[in-house]
């Protein structure tokens, strides 16, 4: 992926302020002055993938430090309350356990949304909710957004942030996608606009691969409840996983189109995988993947109308 330009000020004073704090008054690696003083005097966008570059040269900054970065515009408070308790980031929970086969009641939507009618998004294992925050603020008054994720921690602190934030368009639940996904999205009283799933967990042992989010009957699903010109956006860092959920969505071509097919303008690789992130934005797996120097696999689905 090339540069993010949506760095602003407010990266500019979160960068100094994780600087200051990981050097504490010592001498700064010139590299990292060298990046403060161009964005103190330029007040101009600075490019993350530079930093990941100087972060990763010097052994300085940590990838923590960029999801910091590329979310410093939230200005989202980072402690968290004794009731929300500590979030400790397990690898993967088992989505076919008991405990996870029971949906959660379908929420009032006019409870969680100030317009229950505007085009949702939904944004399937949504792990802390950044992503989806930001696109929120962006798009407050035209689109709602609903993040599904299997574990509760992220969702209470994910639904501390909306708050926190007072956003009226955005909502997270705790709901194992492969169990709620259809009863959820089939009672939403406006259009579904636009499915994500992102980095999804890879399972990697094949007998565990049944665990993986991308299944035939959630890929019917969204299929059958997008509204026609709606959009699905996949991706991951693993390229099995690309490749599994790639696969099940490329069968659905009498329905799905990949989008380098309608729009000129976006260009994919020789193999067919999207060359950058249409949203500006990235996710933390992304984040953290990118750190590493993995490749990240993205296709972009439209529906025939
Ligand atoms: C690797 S993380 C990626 C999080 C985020 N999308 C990102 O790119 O940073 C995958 C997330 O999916 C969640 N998840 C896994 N299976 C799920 C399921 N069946 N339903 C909902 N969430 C699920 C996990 O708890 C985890 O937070």
């Amino acid at each position: 992926m090339g540069c993010c330009f949506q760095y602003n000020r407010a990266a500019g004073e979160a960068l100094h302020s994780i600087v200051s704090s990981r050097f504490n008054r010592q001498p700064l690696p010139p590299s990292i002055s060298m990046l403060l003083a161009y964005n103190n005097h330029c007040h101009r966008p600075f490019c993350s993938t530079r930093i990941a570059a100087s972060a990763k040269q010097q052994k300085q900054l940590t990838s923590p430090d960029l999801v910091a970065l590329e979310y410093a515009d939230l200005n989202l408070t980072h402690q968290v309350s004794q009731e929300l308790g500590h979030v400790r980031i397990r690898q993967h929970v088992n989505p076919l356990a008991a405990s996870f086969s029971i949906p959660p009641p379908v929420p009032d939507w006019n409870q969680v949304f100030r317009d229950s009618t505007l085009p949702l998004m939904v944004d399937i294992g949504s792990g802390s909710g950044r992503f989806l925050l930001w696109l929120a603020k962006r798009n407050a008054d035209s689109r709602n957004y609903l993040g599904l994720e299997i574990r509760q921690k992220l969702v209470n602190r994910a639904e501390f942030w909306v708050k926190e934030l007072a956003l009226r368009n955005i909502h997270f639940m705790f709901a194992n996608a492969t169990v709620s996904f259809q009863q959820l999205v089939s009672s939403y009283p406006g259009p579904l606009m636009l499915v994500s799933i992102l980095c999804p967990d890879p399972h990697f042992k094949t007998r565990h691969h049944k665990r993986r989010v991308v299944q035939r009957p959630l890929v019917d699903s969204i299929v059958n409840n997008l509204v026609p010109g709606g959009q699905v956006f996949l991706q991951s860092d693993v390229p099995e996983v690309a490749m599994d959920m790639r696969n099940q969505f490329d069968s659905e071509s009498d329905v799905l189109q990949h989008i380098d097919a309608i729009d000129p303008r976006v260009q994919c690789d020789m193999e067919g995988w999207l060359l950058s992130n249409p949203f500006g934005i990235r996710t933390e797996r992304e984040i953290h993947a990118e750190f590493e120097g993995a490749k990240i696999y993205r296709r972009m689905y439209w529906k025939r109308i």
